[in-house]
């Protein structure tokens, strides 16, 4: 049997290696956007300054204020990873994901601002009301779409039917793209990017039945046709999808009626 022992060496590794990790870190300051409806009808900004590592991401900045000096800080977060979609909001004036967002990628060296997105109602802090965008992706119904019975196998799909739709597979519902818009910032009654790229996820898929269904109800007078092709929209998805394109595609299959 060994028994591990400890050198004068091996009891400074430990203090070497804390003295290591905190020479990492930086301070920086993050500028919030605060917003309390029961304390004041008007947002204010406050700053935060805090040590932490470059490499770590706006997201953990956001949790370390949280925990260590403010419980009262309010925001949506969920997998962490890029994934749920729950956590845009505007960096530096850019909509981000903070969960994907290293704070070493966004100048560090000055107050890195983070506000709530724009054009949907903010309920706290940098949580708003997404009830508007999910309405309008449930208005283009994003499921399969089908008539007739059941088949009795799988319906086939070749590999370039598949393709024309990939891109719009991505979307996660963060939002990002909508609230990016200046078409949706005027009276929100636009359906925005979000929902024409998941309408467009079913319409260009060859086993769905439901495309007129969907293009007549993008046909609305607050449908594609507000688009001003800003292209706000694909710079802002953290998913890298064509969101502009998408809604071209769309139009095109309105004035075509082929898709
Ligand atoms: S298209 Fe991109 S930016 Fe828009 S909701 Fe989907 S993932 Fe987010
Ligand atoms: S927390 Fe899920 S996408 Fe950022």
């Amino acid at each position: 049997m060994s028994t591990a022992t400890l050198d004068k060496n091996d009891s400074a590794g430990p203090v070497d290696s804390a003295e290591n990790s905190a020479s990492h870190l930086i301070t920086l300051t993050l500028r919030i956007r605060r917003f309390n409806p029961e304390v004041s009808e008007d947002a204010q900004w406050q700053d935060f300054t805090l040590k932490i590592d470059p490499k770590d991401r706006v997201l953990d900045a956001l949790h370390q204020i949280k925990w260590e000096q403010d419980g009262t800080l309010t925001f949506r977060r969920s997998c962490a990873h890029g994934i749920c979609g729950s956590d845009a909001m505007r960096i530096n004036g850019r909509n981000r994901l903070a969960c994907k967002t290293l704070l070493k990628d966004i100048n560090p060296e000055k107050p890195i601002t983070v506000e709530p997105i724009k054009g949907l109602t903010v309920l706290k802090d940098l949580v708003v009301d997404m009830e508007p965008f999910f309405q309008a992706y449930r208005d283009v119904m994003p499921f399969l779409i089908t008539n007739g019975n059941e088949p009795t196998r799988e319906r086939y799909q070749s590999a370039a039917d598949r393709e024309r739709f990939d891109d719009t597979t991505k979307c996660i519902l963060c939002a990002a793209c909508t609230s990016s818009c200046p078409v949706f910032w005027n009276d929100g009654q636009y359906f925005g990017p979000a929902a024409i790229v998941n309408a467009h996820r079913f319409i260009f898929d060859s086993r769905d039945e439901g495309g007129e269904q969907r293009l007549e109800i993008l046909n609305d007078r607050d449908g594609v046709w507000r688009c001003r092709t800003t292209f706000n929209c694909t710079d802002a998805c953290p998913r890298g999808i064509e969101v502009t394109k998408a809604i071209q595609e769309v139009k095109r299959a309105l004035i075509t009626r082929r898709f």
